[in-house]
């Protein structure tokens, strides 16, 4: 996957102890497998792809302003949604540089996986059945008092009437 001569350049790729400048990644850079970058995803390794690009963050867990956990829980999964809800800085993106590592094949990167379409499959069936069994019982619960009601009544009328 990686375009004629990258070979050469592989040293750079080499994980958070070696930083590099900027201008190494616009060059050369390495074409990750979905696979591969995931299984970078502890604190003691941890990977991010965010916008078709991979960022080796393993030291940057605990400097992070927004805590590790979040980054944790961004890896193994394309990370670009929830960075950019986030609304980083300019100068948070620039801090990213130092962090990349190479870029994500996209075509290997899986579709979200368990998404379902949460309204159709929690909103539409359920209630229904419920809400009908539901009503029959207020509807019981209006009648019952009422039945009782009137049983005393007609006691009482035919005591009198003795
Ligand atoms: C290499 C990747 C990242 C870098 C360099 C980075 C850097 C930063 C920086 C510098 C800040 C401080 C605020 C700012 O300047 O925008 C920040 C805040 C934050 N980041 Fe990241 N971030 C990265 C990835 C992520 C990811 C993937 C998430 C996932 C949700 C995330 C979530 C947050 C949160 C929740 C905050 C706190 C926002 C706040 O409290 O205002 N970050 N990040």
């Amino acid at each position: 996957m990686v375009s004629g001569g990258g070979q050469t350049q592989s040293a750079k790729l080499e994980r958070s102890d070696g930083r590099f400048h900027s201008r190494d990644m616009a060059s050369d850079s390495k074409t990750f497998h979905f696979d591969e970058v995931a299984k970078h995803n502890h604190k003691k390794d941890c990977w991010l792809i965010i916008s078709g690009k991979v960022y080796d963050v393993t030291n940057f867990l605990d400097e992070h302003p927004g805590g590790d956990e979040v980054l944790l829980l961004a890896a193994e999964k394309d990370a670009t949604e929830d960075f950019e809800d986030v609304g980083h800085s300019d100068n948070a993106r620039s801090m990213m540089e130092q962090y990349y590592i190479g870029k994500v094949d996209l075509s290997t990167i899986p579709e979200k996986p368990n998404y379902k379409p949460p309204q159709q499959a929690a909103a539409a069936a359920p209630p229904q059945g419920n809400q009908s069994s539901g009503s029959a019982v207020k509807i019981l619960q209006f009648l019952v008092p009422l039945l009782i009601l009137g049983l005393a009544y007609a006691l009482q009328y035919l005591r009198k009437k003795d």
